[in-house]
């Protein structure tokens, strides 16, 4: 079981790294004014994401393992699913922002970005205190 979790805990580091990352390309290009700087993020935000999904597939891959292959549950562990649902949420629709980026129909601004990028730091917050302090 340790090397079950020994992957999971890897690939939900590399999801995380591209979650806080990808945001962050939102807000330089919701400022960006010059088309080739568009241009460079529009390949960057789609190269990254295209790389983020399999690191997701893999850390949830995991995670059902523990869960059903060892038989681990209590109240923690639906609350934590419940968070890690929200966070599938986010990364899908993430994928929408760069289809709208794409497209040039960006609606929203810089500072609507900068407080979108700290959801995936709150649910890291709350996903890691729950698995290890496990309060219920
Ligand atoms: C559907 C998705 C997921 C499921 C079913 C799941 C399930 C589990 C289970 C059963 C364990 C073992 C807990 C134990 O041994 O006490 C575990 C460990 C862990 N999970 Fe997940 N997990 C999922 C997604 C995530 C995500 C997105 C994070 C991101 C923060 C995460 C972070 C962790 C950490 C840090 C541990 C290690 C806990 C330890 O070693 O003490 N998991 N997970």
């Amino acid at each position: 079981m340790l090397w079950v979790k020994a992957f999971h805990i890897i690939f939900v580091t590399s999801w995380f790294a591209g979650l806080f990352y990808l945001p962050r390309l939102f807000v330089n290009h919701a400022t960006a004014t010059n088309v080739m700087v568009s241009e460079q993020l529009k390949i960057m935000e789609y190269r990254l994401y295209r790389f983020m999904l399999p690191l997701a597939v893999l850390a949830i891959g995991f995670g059902l393992w523990l869960w059903l292959g060892y038989g681990i549950s209590g109240g923690w562990l639906h609350a934590k699913i419940t968070l890690v649902a929200i966070l599938m949420a986010y990364h899908i629709y993430c994928g929408k922002l760069i289809h709208d980026f794409k497209l040039d129909k960006n609606k929203r601004s810089h500072v609507w970005y900068r407080w979108f990028n700290e959801l995936p730091v709150l649910l890291l917050f709350a996903i890691v205190i729950l698995v290890e302090v496990k309060p219920f």
